[in-house]
């Protein structure tokens, strides 16, 4: 029972967007950016839709895997940022690729999305005796429902897509999953408004306030509480994932967090007694891309060869939700 990684893939698009940059839309500066956030660029889609740098990314982890897209049996994609109320991402991407063998569905799982991916892909393999090759795509054009009129946000956020493919292996995951629902309010975009041939637009102005604090088509965010909550739902679900495997978090040779913010990062990792040179970072480069930050790390660290065979590596997200989710894998 258990998984290994066979092959990783990734996307940003070509377009980088400076801390620079921003300082011509809204009043911010490259300071306050760095310093309180880390992040000194990111990638942003030009139009491009998520299933296009989704299915770039998994063409290119397919082709790492060196196998056929025949020989995948399941493809999880992990997305806020969908083109389509439906199909589903999975079904365009299967379609795209011809991997006629597969089923595919979607996840909404907000920036914990590739963690439960892993989480499901392995429950799916040791299940399932059908089922030995799983692709998760996770793929976000989170920029879209970014406000680029509210410098609280609009600086985090960047696009792109990473993907994996996992196969049956010896190595059992463990991981760790929750949420808290009552934190849904804190950190949240509209999809379409609930309007058809017989609203009464009175009526339904009154119900669109569902939630306290709509923003439109636009996302809304309660900083702070979400930094808050990020500093303790990394560091427990982490430890409560690593509980599983028998180890504590310093035991892991890497680790790789949600890329949101540095100082939730640093913090987290403080509070995991794990020393950041074994923490993997990017956020300087990409951003928050949701979903998309952690198999875009994973992807990074293998062609780098910053980590290897055999290593222990614990990934751990956290997100809208509010949401959480961590695993300890061998690769
Ligand atoms: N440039 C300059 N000033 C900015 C700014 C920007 N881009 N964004 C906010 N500010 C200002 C605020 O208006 C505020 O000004 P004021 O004191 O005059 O009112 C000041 O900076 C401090 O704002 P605050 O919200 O307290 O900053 P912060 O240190 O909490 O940082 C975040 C803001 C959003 C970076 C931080 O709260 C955060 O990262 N939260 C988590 C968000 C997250 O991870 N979301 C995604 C989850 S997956």
């Amino acid at each position: 029972m258990g998984i290994k990684i066979l092959g990783t893939g990734m996307y940003l698009p070509e377009k980088v967007v400076t801390n620079e940059d921003f300082t011509k839309i809204v009043d911010t500066s490259d300071e306050w950016i760095t310093k309180r956030t880390g992040i000194k660029r990111r990638h942003i889609s030009q139009g491009e839709y998520t299933w296009v740098m989704g299915l770039k990314a998994a063409t290119s982890a397919i082709k790492n895997a060196k196998i056929n897209p025949l020989e995948i049996d399941m493809i999880i994609v992990t997305t806020i940022s969908a083109d389509f109320a439906y199909p589903s991402m999975a079904n365009v991407i299967q379609g795209k690729l011809g991997a006629n063998n597969a089923f595919g569905i979607d996840i909404c799982c907000a920036c914990a999305g590739f963690v439960y991916g892993l989480d499901m892909a392995q429950r799916y393999i040791n299940t399932d005796s059908d089922i030995n090759n799983v692709l998760i795509v996770s793929s976000e054009n989170v920029t879209k429902t970014v406000d680029y009129t509210d410098r609280s946000t609009c600086v985090l956020f960047g696009d792109g897509a990473g993907a994996v493919v996992v196969t049956r292996g010896e190595n059992q995951a463990y991981s760790y999953l929750g949420a808290d629902g009552t934190g849904a309010e804190l950190l949240y975009a509209h999809l379409y408004p609930a309007n058809n041939g017989f609203t009464d637009e009175n009526v339904a102005l009154e119900n669109s306030k569902a939630f306290p604090n709509e923003t439109g088509r636009y996302m809304y965010m309660e900083g702070q509480d979400v930094y808050k909550f990020a500093i303790s739902a990394m560091p427990y679900a982490m430890e409560k994932a690593c509980e599983k495997a028998g180890l504590k978090p310093k035991d892991l040779d890497c680790i790789i967090p949600h890329q949101a913010n540095i100082r939730i990062i640093e913090t987290a990792a403080k509070r995991m007694n794990v020393d950041m040179d074994k923490v993997f970072v990017n956020i300087q480069d990409t951003g928050n891309i949701s979903s998309a930050c952690i198999p875009v790390c994973l992807t990074q660290l293998l062609e780098q060869g910053k980590i290897k065979s055999g290593d222990k590596v614990g990934m751990v997200g956290f997100g809208s939700g509010l949401i959480y989710g961590a695993i300890v894998i061998t690769v």
